[in-house]
């Protein structure tokens, strides 16, 4: 759709939830730092609406809108809150800072739900829609009102809701498919049949919000669009409760691509969605499947011998859309120990990263480093070192050494020196396998309760002397936090890993606590 020929009409609001519905998701949580990171680059890339977190769940969560709330320069910041006043109140104080602020209230319409969550009569919870929508709205006159469990509501009590959400005030009103369960067919009929049988739907914007429990999440937000939804809530990586939400990265691209059956426009420069995967990816220790759609690292590569054939012939053969539309640029041999400190910024600044003189003095500092023990440095191996300074300049227990004999002979032992907020220990373990010693180690000098969820490795790049990177998950109190290292050694990849989880474990927990009380001690 080319400038001239784009018309209001046809324009769909980006609304993202990577830091709500994405975040709440079982091992996504990020830092306070982290959102903050990600919220500014989601202002940057054209992003409507940042759905910033849930100022009711926590003062972490409180405070994180808030920041983000000062700090957006463009798009609108939005907040969740359930029904309760005190959780609308809440929500309306986070976001009071925001140039423009949204509150976004929801609650459960269907029989499902009403029965068994929230053990109400219809009525009652008709009467509450009216009370919530009223009191968000005298905070503000940008609310949106979600009919949670939508796509299971029964269509007359849906329309009744959506007609008195509107009188009450809300200018947004989503129709969210919760639970992951509808069809593109139907969810086009949904937002058809609402659209045409509310009296005042021409009132407010209406809104999609799809999960992927049965692949449809795209499919489902799409069809939305095309029965006159015009704003689309979705996540980068596609990241959220269960199997996520819709990716904005593919909404985005399908729109871009296959215009001419999906003929609107939205604000978001595609060239920054491969660096918003990564950026995503980083802070929440979440990776991208191999052939996820747009990001994906094979989204662009060509294997077998026929495709690479057509390929060279002409692109068009089997690419529908240019890796650069998506920010993807060729991996290149980037450089090796003699590389001086401009070329390593500038080669920075060519892959979209923006650092603080400290996070670049250190970073530069990790990259000599890397580069004596690594001969050839690609691409990847400077974003993990990036990633890695930007998740943790701000940890409070830093690995200062580790020594590790492993072999035949068991068991294998480990000694780790440890910088815990400013103070030096060290302490020497065994464990079953070199690994285990290794985070036994971590809990003699750090205690806590955090159980092992998941510890995965891969290598970066190609050969042996390939950077190893380590995921690790742990979880304690019913919330997991997952966290990456990359390092030559695996084991303190694995090492690094494990204290970044932890660190994230214990800046969630209490931001100045003793670290060792703040671990569960
Ligand atoms: O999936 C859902 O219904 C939600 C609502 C809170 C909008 O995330
Ligand atoms: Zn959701």
């Amino acid at each position: 759709m080319t400038n001239q020929t784009k018309s209001e009409k046809d324009r769909v609001v980006i609304f993202d939830t990577t830091l709500r519905d994405g975040e709440q998701c079982p091992g996504a949580t990020m830092t306070f730092e982290e959102k903050l990171e990600v919220a500014h680059l989601l202002d940057t890339m054209g992003v409507d609406i940042i759905e910033a977190g849930f100022p009711i769940a926590s003062d972490g969560d409180f405070e994180a809108v808030r920041e983000i709330a000062k700090r957006t320069k463009n798009a609108v910041v939005c907040g969740l809150s359930r029904a309760a006043h005190k959780d609308i109140d809440r929500c309306a104080e986070a976001i009071r800072p925001a140039k423009r602020g949204r509150i976004h209230t929801f609650l459960s319409t269907s029989p499902v739900h009403m029965k068994f969550k929230l053990q109400m009569e219809p009525e009652a919870v008709h009467d509450l829609v009216i009370s919530q929508v009223t009191r968000a709205r005298n905070h503000t006159d940008d609310v949106e009102w979600s009919s949670e469990d939508g796509t299971r509501t029964e269509f007359d009590f849906l329309c009744r809701c959506v007609e008195s959400a509107i009188k009450a005030g809300a200018t947004t009103i989503n129709i969210p498919d919760t639970v992951g369960y509808s069809v593109p067919e139907e969810y086009y009929d949904l937002f058809k049949r609402v659209r045409e049988n509310v009296p005042n739907s021409d009132k407010a914007v209406f809104s999609v919000h799809c999960h992927n429990d049965l692949g449809m999440a795209v499919a489902n937000s799409l069809a939305g669009v095309r029965a006159g939804a015009r704003q689309i809530e979705c996540t980068i990586n596609g990241i959220g409760e269960r199997a996520g939400n819709a990716a904005l990265e593919e909404v985005v691209m399908a729109m871009k691509v296959r215009n001419d059956k999906l003929p609107y426009w939205n604000k978001i420069d595609t060239t920054m969605l491969t660096r918003a995967s990564k950026v995503v990816a980083a802070a929440t220790s979440f990776p991208v499947q191999y052939n996820k759609a747009i990001v994906g690292r094979n989204a662009f590569a060509h294997e077998s011998g026929i495709h690479q054939d057509g390929m060279l012939k002409n692109a068009q053969t089997y690419e529908i859309m240019l890796p650069e539309t998506v920010g993807v640029k060729q991996t290149s041999l980037v450089m090796g120990k003699h590389s001086g400190r401009h070329a390593f910024i500038h080669k920075l600044e060519e892959m979209g990263y923006k650092l603080a003189q400290n996070q670049l003095e250190d970073a530069f500092v990790r990259f000599k480093a890397l580069a004596d023990r690594k001969k050839d440095i690609y691409d990847e191996d400077i974003e993990a070192l990036v990633d890695q300074e930007i998740a943790h300049s701000h940890d409070r227990i830093h690995l200062v050494s580790l020594t590790v004999i492993a072999g035949t002979h068991g068991p294998q032992r480990a000694t780790m020196k440890l910088d815990i907020d400013g103070q030096v220990r060290i302490e020497e373990a065994e464990g079953n396998g070199p690994v285990d010693a290794t985070f036994n180690c971590i809990k003699s000098l750090v205690p806590n309760e955090a159980k092992l969820e998941l510890y995965q490795v891969h290598a970066v790049t190609a050969g042996t002397d390939a950077q190893a990177e380590v995921s690790v998950r742990l979880s304690q109190d019913g919330r997991s936090v997952t966290a990456r290292a990359a390092d030559p050694d695996t084991l303190v990849a694995s090492a690094k890993a494990y204290l970044s989880a932890l660190n994230k474990i214990v800046m969630k927990k209490q931001r100045d606590m003793p670290v060792v009380a703040a671990a569960g001690h």
